[in-house]
């Protein structure tokens, strides 16, 4: 399939028999490691850590360093579209990223044109590069984008908010004008993620982080039918290789039946259902992520070991299943229990790949 020497993440996305049970973790490279709080202290900036491919690179691998994990994410952010397309993205400190020329009219949004990923993001294609390059082949390396709807509510908030009162209003007053900007981010995440196909990155993740946010009806108007496009967009082969696409889908376990007919590979979930229960619902059509709760890194190894185990028997026998928290990493958890997380997830899902 591969010339990976773990390819577990891949095999578990495109439900091939396994081994164990795969498991990486959204943030992995992040503030809970010294080493990463070693080399931010000195770049100064988020971004600038971004737009250095030797930096991005040495970021991605450094979790791989200390933990066994099947799969490295690039070191980047969804915002990079946003910043592209020519918003000004800045990290205020404590305060998380902001712009300084957010959307506020439909001319702002004809104003928008749309990145080429070569020229405004190649940035992040030579990040790619670099590190496919330093990563030798050992585990798959994940890329990503947010999602229009996601994209679109940083775009227009003009970073991270409490009640999305902003886009709503435009949801409610002007549709017609949102519908435009998540046309335009559509297509230009569509080009973006193949680039980074192209680049060598193995698999997709789409992170819809703020879906869980609308109504039933808005979900499938405004960021289900998007992700649809997105994904009809994409050439998901490279090298005679599948590159499978998750859908990340925070607060959206209602919607999963509607999210598998997207075409993706798989759903990431966060832990507010029960895996058997998506399992049920969809597991024949698409692989599962998670989804532990991050607060139980919190806890004592033991009772980490406990949750694991919990997920994995509600999950049950067969592939299908990528072991992951139901979201970012908390920056204060410490990385020895990262490692019992880990080990845990190696050794007690053995039993479930045996038959
Ligand atoms: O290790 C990895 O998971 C890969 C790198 C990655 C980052 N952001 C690095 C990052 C990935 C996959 C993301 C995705 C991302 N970024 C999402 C979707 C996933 C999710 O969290 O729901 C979103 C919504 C963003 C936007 C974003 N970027 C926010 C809201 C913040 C501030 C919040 C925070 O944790 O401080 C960021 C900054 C950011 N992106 C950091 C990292 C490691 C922290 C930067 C720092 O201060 O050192």
């Amino acid at each position: 399939m591969t010339k990976l020497k773990n390819d577990r993440y891949l095999r578990a996305l495109l439900k091939k028999t396994l081994d164990c049970t795969p498991v990486w973790i959204m943030r992995q490279a992040g503030r809970y490691l010294p080493e990463y709080r070693a080399i931010r202290s000195m770049a100064g900036d988020f971004m600038s850590l971004c737009k250095n491919a030797e930096l991005s690179s040495e970021l991605t691998i450094q979790p791989l360093r200390r933990f066994p994990l099947d799969a490295a994410i690039l070191f980047s952010d969804i915002l990079t579209i946003p910043d592209a397309m020519g918003l000004g993205l800045y990290f205020k400190e404590g305060e998380g990223p902001k712009f300084q020329n957010p959307i506020t009219c439909k001319a702002d949004i004809d104003k928008i044109k749309l990145p080429d990923p070569e020229c405004e993001l190649q940035y992040v294609m030579n990040a790619i590069r670099q590190t496919c390059k330093n990563l030798e082949d050992t585990v798959p390396l994940i890329g990503f984008s947010g999602s229009p709807w996601t994209l679109a509510t940083y775009m227009i908030e003009g970073g991270s908010s409490r009640n999305f009162s902003k886009i709503k209003k435009l949801m409610y007053t002007e549709p017609k004008t949102l519908h435009l900007l998540l046309k335009k981010l559509s297509a230009t995440i569509s080009k973006y993620l193949n680039a980074q196909i192209q680049a060598g990155i193995h698999s997709v993740i789409i992170f819809d982080t703020w879906g869980g946010i609308l109504t039933p009806c808005n979900y499938n108007l405004f960021s289900l039918q998007y992700m649809h496009k997105v994904i009809d967009g994409l050439s998901t082969e490279n090298d005679g290789c599948r590159i499978p696409v998750t859908i990340f889908a925070k607060n959206a376990g209602m919607w999963i039946e509607n999210i598998a007919e997207t075409g993706c590979d798989a759903i990431g979930l966060d832990w507010t259902i029960k895996i058997s229960d998506a399992k049920k619902r969809v597991g024949k059509k698409v692989a599962i992520q998670g989804n532990m709760d991050p607060s139980v890194l919190y806890a004592k190894p033991q009772r980490i070991r406990k949750e694991v185990e919990k997920i994995l028997e509600n999950f049950g026998n067969g592939t299908g299943h990528i072991f992951s928290l139901g979201h970012g990493i908390h920056p204060d958890v410490s990385p020895e229990n990262v490692s019992v997380f880990i080990d845990a997830v190696h050794e007690l899902s053995k039993v479930y790949h045996s038959k």
